[in-house]
């Protein structure tokens, strides 16, 4: 990558929306366009470029709107397409563009297409889905849902059976066939069409299976190896024609969901003719802070990625855990200290920074304890699987929380009223810990909150050529901190991010040819003795020249 950004998004940092949860805009506990579009003078005096809108197209919403029944309208839930279009005037006045998440691997069982395919097996689009004879009743292999139990669902009418990588609503497309590539080519052009800046393209690396269908391999924690579902030949083909079809615009970004840690198939995805980025999984999915890990997972990236290709920064997500509880250990004196330390990181480091919703306020895990107040399929799904497979209501719970993604998803904390600022009810999801406490309404005048924080390292990437571009000068790890220097042609900055619990020690004219000046401390308690400082435990300093 030239360390100048030519494109947009090469020097945009995104913030990802999961529209349920932003904003409720008409009181009926759900997040809609006209809360979202109420909300762009937050997101704007933040500092973000970009929005990625979670689906918010036409759907029963069995995986909240990631099952599709309607690529062209919006859902009636989230509001209208006069409200949708309204938001990126709104938002595009406000110079933020918008990029918007497209499921192109499967639709809802409800899609009109799904339901002419299963009407009979000469339907015109019986094809357009991925149906198999079986051998008398047998599943046609041992290929596992993401959600639970087989993919393979029978259909008795017809006497076969489909496939679905996720629930059995969520039904898999056969991209093999040419007519299925234009149907997605011709929504992709409408949402074009209606301005949007670019698309997220939803699980894009399970757009083949093999043709073979083989048994799918298990790893010795007896979890199934996605060997011949994921990554097949062909995919490569059929990216290309759906990206070349929208690089005929011009400015248009696409970024993919790749679901690997493994840098040689991710970097595959992206590069001249392909994605221009795929998200690094790698970098941001631990368990636990592990800052060796994290360093050698930046030096992968940089080995790894050609000079056309930009890694993604990104820690949370609507899938993942909140960082800050993630890192967290359950000790509250360290939450936020290392939130900010990743938050410098992502902000600093090279990458597309994608932010996700309320990691600015520090917004902690929600946690449903009662299977009744559980939200996502992934959580419900293995629950029901393994009380079929005769576990107890308690086992299956546990089983369910720990696949369950609604940690993530409660609502954004506006301010301290009940329901957090988001909606006058309760919403369709539980409030997260601490709400009363922690919301964008205190913070926004407190200049040393975590969403202060926020707001000064994004205005230093947006103005500071050696953050948004640059390249790594230096790149090392000091016992527990990791350092590193990024230039761009006359600029420096050196970022020290000491994750340890003893002081670090810096001379910081072995980092930059030139004078710097602290430009951002993640704790106030710096100090510099000429060249030399010393970086408190668990906290990162930015300096600048
Ligand atoms: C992606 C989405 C996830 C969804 C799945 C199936 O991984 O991020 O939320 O459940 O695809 O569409
Ligand atoms: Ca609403």
């Amino acid at each position: 990558m030239n360390n100048k950004p030519k494109l947009w998004w090469q020097n945009t940092t995104f913030y990802e929306i999961y529209v349920p949860s932003f904003c409720d805009g008409n009181g009926d506990g759900i997040g809609d366009f006209p809360g979202i579009t109420s909300k762009l003078d937050y997101l704007k005096e933040l500092g973000i470029g970009g929005i990625w809108l979670t689906p918010f197209y036409t759907s029963p919403k069995i995986d909240n709107g990631y099952d599709i029944s309607d690529y062209y309208n919006v859902d009636p839930d989230y509001g209208t397409m006069a409200d949708f279009e309204r938001f990126i005037e709104e938002a595009h006045r406000r110079d933020i563009r918008v990029i918007v998440d497209l499921v192109l691997n499967h639709t809802s069982s409800h899609h009109a297409w799904f339901q002419e395919s299963k009407s009979s097996v000469s339907s015109p689009k019986r094809d357009w889905y991925i149906w198999k004879s079986p051998e008398g009743k047998a599943l046609p292999n041992n290929w596992e849902s993401f959600f639970g139990g087989s993919a393979w669902e029978w259909d008795e009418p017809t006497g076969q059976y489909y496939y679905h990588a996720f629930a059995k609503e969520q039904v898999d497309l056969n991209w093999a066939n040419p007519e299925v590539r234009e149907a997605m080519k011709d929504v992709m052009g409408f949402w074009l069409d209606k301005g949007i800046d670019g698309f997220r393209l939803d699980v894009i690396n399970f757009l083949k299976v093999s043709g073979e269908f083989q048994d799918n391999p298990y790893d010795d924690k007896g979890e199934q190896i996605h060997r011949y579902d994921q990554n097949q030949d062909g995919i490569l083909e059929a990216i290309h024609e759906i990206c070349q079809y929208v690089h005929q615009r011009e400015g248009i970004f696409m970024v993919g969901e790749v679901g690997s840690e493994d840098m040689d198939i991710l970097s595959r995805y992206s590069g001249s003719g392909l994605l221009d980025v795929v998200f690094n999984f790698n970098l941001g999915s631990q368990e636990q802070l592990n800052p060796e890990r994290l360093y050698r997972e930046l030096q992968l990236m940089e080995a790894k990625h050609r000079r056309d290709q930009l890694p993604t920064l990104f820690f949370s997500s609507h899938d993942m855990q909140r960082h800050i509880s993630r890192f967290g250990d359950g000790d509250p004196s360290l939450e936020e200290r290392r939130a900010r330390l990743i938050a410098t990181l992502m902000l600093t480091a090279k990458g597309v920074p994608f932010i996700y919703y309320g990691d600015e306020l520090g917004m902690r895990n929600h946690v449903a304890n009662r299977i009744e107040d559980m939200r996502d399929i992934q959580g419900l799904g293995h629950y029901e699987v393994a009380l079929k497979n005769g576990r107890t209501e308690e086992e299956a719970l546990a089983i369910a929380r720990a696949k369950s993604r609604d940690y993530s998803r409660s609502p954004m904390q506006w301010n301290g009223e009940p329901f957090g600022g988001f909606s006058s009810r309760e919403p369709w999801i539980g409030m997260g810990p601490h709400h009363t406490q922690i919301h964008a309404e205190t913070q926004q005048k407190q200049t040393d909150s975590i969403y202060s924080y926020y707001k000064q390292l994004l205005s230093l990437r947006r103005r500071h050529p050696a953050l948004f571009g640059g390249d790594y000068a230096k790149l090392e790890m000091r016992d527990q901190a990791i350092v590193y220097t990024k230039r761009s042609d006359e600029h420096e900055a050196v970022v020290a991010l000491n994750f340890g619990s003893e002081p670090l020690q810096l001379n910081l004219s072995d980092w930059a040819n030139r004078e710097l000046h602290l430009a951002a401390a993640s704790q106030k308690s710096v100090s510099l003795d000429g060249p030399s400082a010393v970086i408190p435990p668990h906290t990162a300093a930015v300096w600048l020249s």
